[in-house]
């Protein structure tokens, strides 16, 4: 075990569902609007899993994305990592499945679970890793599939959050310098029932009462949450930055998550930085929990924003309370993002045998999406748990 002289990024990518769910769309749902949704949050839309994905197959795609940039083949990976609340099952993790997926036959993988700062948790497990030299390649991806635990007839959650998947292959290197100069972690438990699910876990495993009380879904304490946001996320990403030995005016680009588009304002305000040098795209995919972080870089490299040398900090918070930073200077060439251009956006994931799940779309969300694509169908007409009531022949 030789430790490698720097530990960087090599390779990108990331994933985003087809379908677009817009803020009109939701106000059909809930009592709500586009001009609300896009005052209070910044979000016009996100994007919604057809029924046949997964957590593990939006994981699959971003992580071949990333694997294509890096130049490598899936069993150059030496460990996966994948950052999920939204996994396919309690077990096997989510980054098993992936990794199967992938055609990875070497790796051992896992899940971390820090809600949506699990990017930046699992970007410095990976690192760590690689220091210690027992790695070469280590995969790290967020994922997540939030719209099957949203609760729609919630406005104060059903708003916020859509679906995708961030991938970054992590290499050891030779070469001197780049990379992580700097990392800050934070756990507050204070705020552990801030946002939280209430069943299925082994303190309330799931039965007919808990679906009956809709212990399923996510739940939020907004405002809390928002006070904990504005107040930490600046003081994280400012510890990494001193970690690093720099100032924040000597950043070139932050990658904040992408929860709220007054959330990313506060941050720049609070390190008194213009807002052209957060990069945002909450507009387009709403809150994608632990893979906003890994979108946004794969969108900022992708679409010019970052150049070798840049320094560039990813800073996210989320349940637990969590919150996570990390300040590294970029040394991939941009333009290995082409690699990519030919991975389709499709992945398999084997599913068991003898065994099939319901249908896994929220009826009232099967309902909007139908409506979509046809004549509407009344919400009153849908029956939870079964699919949403085909139209009538020829119309
Ligand atoms: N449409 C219309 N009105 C709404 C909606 C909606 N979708 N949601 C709430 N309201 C109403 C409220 O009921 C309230 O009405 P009231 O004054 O009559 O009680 C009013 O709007 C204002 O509500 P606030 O909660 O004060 O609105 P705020 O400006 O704080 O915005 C929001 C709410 C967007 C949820 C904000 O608090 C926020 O972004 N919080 C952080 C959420 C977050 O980032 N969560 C992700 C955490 S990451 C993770 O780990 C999953």
């Amino acid at each position: 075990m030789t430790p490698p002289k720097s530990v960087r990024i090599i390779g990108w990518g990331a994933y985003a569902p087809e379908r677009v769910l817009t803020n009109a769309d939701l106000a059909q749902l809930v009592d709500t609007s586009d001009e609300w949704i896009r005052s209070r949050t910044g979000i016009r839309e996100r994007r919604i899993a057809a029924p046949h994905e997964t957590t593990a197959t939006l994981a699959a795609i971003a992580a071949k994305r990333a694997i294509a940039t890096a130049g490598l083949e899936p069993d150059d990976i030496d460990l996966i990592i994948v950052a999920t609340l939204t996994p396919d099952y309690w077990m096997p993790s989510t980054a098993a499945l992936v990794k199967e997926a992938i055609g990875n036959r070497r790796a051992p993988a896992f899940d971390v679970a820090a809600a949506c700062s699990g990017f930046v948790f699992a970007y410095a497990t990976a690192d760590a890793y690689l220091r210690s030299g027992l790695y070469r390649n280590v995969l790290v991806i967020g994922a997540e599939l939030l719209t099957r635990f949203l609760d729609f007839t919630d406005r104060n959650t059903c708003i916020l959050f859509g679906d995708g998947a961030g991938a970054v292959v992590l290499s050891a290197s030779d070469e001197e310098g780049g990379g992580m100069a700097g990392v800050e972690l934070t756990t507050d438990p204070d705020g552990a029932y801030m946002i939280w699910l209430p069943s299925g876990g082994s303190r309330s495993p799931v039965s007919a009462e808990t679906s009956r009380r809709g212990e399923h879904y996510l739940r939020m304490e907004g405002r809390e949450t928002y006070k904990f946001a504005t107040r930490t996320l600046a003081s994280t990403a400012l510890k990494a930055i001193q970690n690093a030995g720099w100032t924040p005016d000597q950043v070139d680009l932050f990658i904040p998550h992408q929860a709220n588009i007054r959330i990313i304002e506060s941050v720049a305000k609070g390190l008194d930085l213009p807002m052209e040098r957060m990069f945002v795209n909450v507009d387009r995919y709403g809150n994608t929990s632990a893979a906003s972080v890994g979108i946004a870089l794969a969108e900022a490299v992708d679409t010019g924003r970052v150049k070798v040398g840049d320094r560039i900090v990813f800073v996210a918070f989320g349940a637990g309370f969590t919150s996570g930073a990390v300040a590294l200077t970029w040394t991939a060439d941009p333009a290995h993002g082409l690699r990519a251009a030919g991975v389709a956006p499709e992945a398999h994931v084997r599913a068991p045998v003898d065994w099939d799940s319901v249908d896994p779309m929220p009826p009232r969300l099967r309902a909007i999406l139908a409506a979509k694509d046809g004549p509407p169908v009344p919400l009153d007409d849908v029956v939870p748990g079964e699919p949403a009531p085909a139209h009538p022949a020829g119309r």
